[in-house]
């Protein structure tokens, strides 16, 4: 692997990369949000950047700092993510969700801080737009790669999602093993695209990415024939 990050196997291609949460505002001070970390996202940034493709990272917040030599658009909510992805993948060939997008929002937020009152309070919630399904729908749309966070069934629901999204590839994580993904410093995936499949066992974020970013690139190149 050293030998070909060092050859520049991503050389002249721009990578855009969602990584991170959102946060959905129900009022001023408050939001719905996920625990992801972003490490994930930023490890597939740096190891994009060691490939020698140019990065960009539209960020959710997170409490990690960027990989250096990557750019960074900050957003907060799915909405923004979504508007800033569509900027951004109109000057990308490859195009990379690693965020963990809420998938709704509140209906209203309040303008004003919102009052306790009642024993009960409903929120009502809708439907967050799907970023990485936009992009891939798009004329011309990069080579795009989602991620998938399952407990069960994982290849019937990823290889669901990877021909509904419309995707080239798709990197599932099977959530249900608290060992591995979100928050924490290791993940084990299963990859697949449409005519074949890869598993990586649990290992670091960034080794784990840098087989990924090998993986994208040996697609990317054959997808372009
Ligand atoms: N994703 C996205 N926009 C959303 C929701 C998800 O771009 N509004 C992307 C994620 O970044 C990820 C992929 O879609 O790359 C799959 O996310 P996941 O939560 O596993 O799937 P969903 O389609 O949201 O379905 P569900 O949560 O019901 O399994
Ligand atoms: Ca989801």
């Amino acid at each position: 692997i050293a030998e070909q990050f060092e050859s520049g196997i991503l050389a002249g291609v721009s990578v855009v990369i969602t990584a991170g949460p959102t946060r959905e505002a129900i009022d001023p001070v408050r939001y719905i949000s996920n625990h992801s970390s972003g490490k994930m996202g930023y490890a597939l940034a740096a190891a994009a950047r060691d490939a020698g493709a140019r990065v960009t990272v539209i960020s959710g917040p997170v409490n990690i700092l960027p990989p250096e030599r990557v750019r960074v658009v900050p957003v907060s909510s799915a909405l923004d993510m979504l508007q800033a992805a569509q900027s951004e993948q109109e000057h990308c060939q490859i195009f990379i969700a690693a965020a963990a997008v809420a998938d709704y929002r509140p209906a209203q937020v309040a303008e004003q801080k919102v009052k306790k009152s009642t024993d009960e309070l409903t929120l009502t919630l809708i439907k967050n737009p799907d970023i990485v399904a936009t992009v891939a729908a798009q004329e011309n749309a990069p080579f795009t790669v989602g991620f998938a966070a399952e407990t069960q069934d994982v290849e019937h629901y990823a290889r669901d999602k990877l021909n509904r999204k419309k995707l080239a590839m798709i990197i599932a994580n099977d959530v249900s093993r608290n060992d591995i993904g979100f928050n924490s410093d290791d993940n084990a995936v299963s990859v697949f695209w449409p005519t074949g499949e890869a598993r990586y066992e649990a290992m670091s974020k960034q080794q784990l990415a840098r087989h990924l970013i090998t993986l994208m690139a040996d697609r990317y190149q054959e997808y372009l024939l």
